[in-house]
């Protein structure tokens, strides 16, 4: 993995993966999937998840204040599914799973190996999006990408040599469409 520079941060989840929500706290770690999170500004680069009141995470990440996204590819599709389809709260899915992770450089959150890209973030305290929307605001305050899918802050053309690291994106009940071809628009004259 290399360090992304955080004024290229937002590019990390700005096509829209299915991203997967560290949190941890109080001897506790959870990974939930979430399809729906964006970026919502460049600098300091920000991002909101929205993560329902059913969930474990959102328990944690509200007591800890913070979270990381983690950014899965095409390899981990069966693994992004069951995490969104199962609650930590009963068994630690790390476990259960056999899931390793790396801690965050900067919060010390868990980073699960195999992503192609993780953002540590800050949670940013706006109780009414939280309440009213589950929308849950972070600033992100570490980045860092596979060098294979990710490089001079630009995601990389797609090729079979990164295919494992392809992003997913979810078209609803485990089916996951993947980007795989990139298309470099020109401006019409
Ligand atoms: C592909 C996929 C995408 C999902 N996206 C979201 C989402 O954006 N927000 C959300 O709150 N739940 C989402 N879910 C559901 C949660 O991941 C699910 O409730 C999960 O079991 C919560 O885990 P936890 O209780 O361990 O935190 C998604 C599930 C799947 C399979």
């Amino acid at each position: 993995m290399q360090t992304v520079e955080l004024r290229h941060a937002s590019r990390l989840v700005n096509h829209g993966p299915t991203v997967l929500v560290g949190s941890a706290h109080g001897g506790r770690r959870n990974l939930m999937a979430a399809a729906w999170s964006m970026p919502v500004e460049f600098t300091p680069p920000r991002i909101v998840v929205v993560i329902d009141k059913s969930t474990f995470t959102r328990g944690l990440v509200t007591a800890s204040g913070q979270f990381v996204l983690s950014v899965p590819g095409r390899h981990q599709a069966d693994l992004v599914y069951t995490l969104g389809s199962e609650s930590g709260e009963a068994a630690d899915k790390f476990a259960r799973y056999g899931l390793a992770a790396d801690a965050g450089p900067v919060l010390g959150l868990p980073l699960l190996q195999g992503c192609g890209a993780h953002l540590e973030c800050r949670l940013i305290e706006e109780p009414h999006a939280q309440a009213a929307y589950d929308c849950f605001f972070g600033e992100v305050v570490s980045a860092q990408a596979d060098e294979r899918i990710f490089g001079n802050g630009h995601w990389l053309v797609p090729t079979a040599d990164n295919a494992d690291l392809h992003t997913l994106h979810h078209l609803g009940a485990g089916l996951f469409g993947v980007a795989s071809e990139a298309v470099q628009a020109r401006m019409l004259t």
